[in-house]
């Protein structure tokens, strides 16, 4: 591969279920490949949607998923890795369901439970521009595991919902924990998903997360009925709809990514 490259491992992570943790990990991982990045997908969800999404296996068929990776030698770690993908330039190391079991065993049995990612995950940088980490909807070791493992993590939040911001001082709790052990993890921010600024509760979310988590990444991604027809084409929302609002937002969302973590942004499309 070419020269070294200055890896940003970044965990996309809320243990609420369905606020929008998948469909950012798929559409950044896709725009950052368009415009030519190196990126690789970690998905550590047992649902393993992210895998269904963009995997051109079906992940039960993968003999090496996260949870082998956990759970076995680094030597196995070429295995795990899937260059090919629906998604230009972005591999993937898939999730399965017997991510579950990893994780009862990575507790019983490993010498740093939290780290074990981490330490599958080092041989690789330089050789990705970004790894995106899929978290679960948990606040359990898996998670633990991806935190542990990033330089950076960002909060989606369904600010569409009056609930959104529901648990996340307990994640951010968590997070200060897993600072004692990865103490130069970065908060990108928080992405509000599903955002209306016409709505009253959409406004009441995004106060509430300025005022208790302080940093809101400013791309608002709008509600569309295209992100479950791509996920359902195995699609980016570039591939379905270039034009659409919601892929505008992506690209932005791409676009600050790289500008706050201080790529330079010549890369060209398609190199
Ligand atoms: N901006 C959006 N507009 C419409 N539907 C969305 C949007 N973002 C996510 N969804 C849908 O909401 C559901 C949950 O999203 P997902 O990304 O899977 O969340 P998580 O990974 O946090 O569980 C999925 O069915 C997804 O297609
Ligand atoms: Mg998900």
């Amino acid at each position: 591969m070419s020269t070294e490259k200055a890896t940003k491992i970044i965990a996309v992570t809320n243990h609420k279920g369905g606020c929008g943790k998948t469909t950012t990990v798929v559409n950044l991982a896709a725009e950052l490949g368009r415009l030519g990045w190196q990126v690789l997908v970690v998905d550590l969800d047992p649902q393993a949607n992210a895998s269904l999404h963009i995997g051109k296996k079906h992940p039960s068929e993968v003999k090496v998923s996260c949870a082998e990776l956990l759970a076995l030698d680094i030597a196995k770690l070429p295995l795990a890795i899937h260059d090919e993908t629906h998604l230009e330039n972005v591999s993937l190391i898939y999730g399965s369901l017997t991510l579950g079991k990893a994780e009862d065993d990575l507790k019983e049995s490993a010498p740093r439970p939290s780290e074990e990612l981490k330490t599958k995950l080092e041989p690789l940088i330089g050789l990705y521009d970004f790894i995106l980490i899929d978290c679960p909807p948990s606040l359990k070791l898996l998670t633990s595991n991806a935190l542990a493992a990033a330089t950076h993590f960002m909060i989606p939040v369904e600010s569409g919902s009056q609930y959104g911001m529901y648990g996340v001082t307990d994640l951010m709790r968590h997070v200060d924990k897993i600072r004692r052990i990865n103490p130069n993890l970065t908060f990108l921010g928080t992405l509000l998903i599903r955002h209306d600024e016409r709505q009253t509760v959409c406004k009441l979310i995004e106060n509430a997360a300025q005022e208790q988590i302080g940093k809101l990444i400013p791309v608002r991604i709008p509600t569309s009925t295209k992100v479950n027809q791509a996920a359902m084409a195995q699609l980016s929302l570039f591939d379905l709809d270039k034009n659409a609002r919601i892929t505008k937002e992506f690209q932005r969302l791409a676009a600050f990514m790289v500008s706050e973590l201080g790529l330079k942004q010549e890369v060209k499309h398609g190199s």
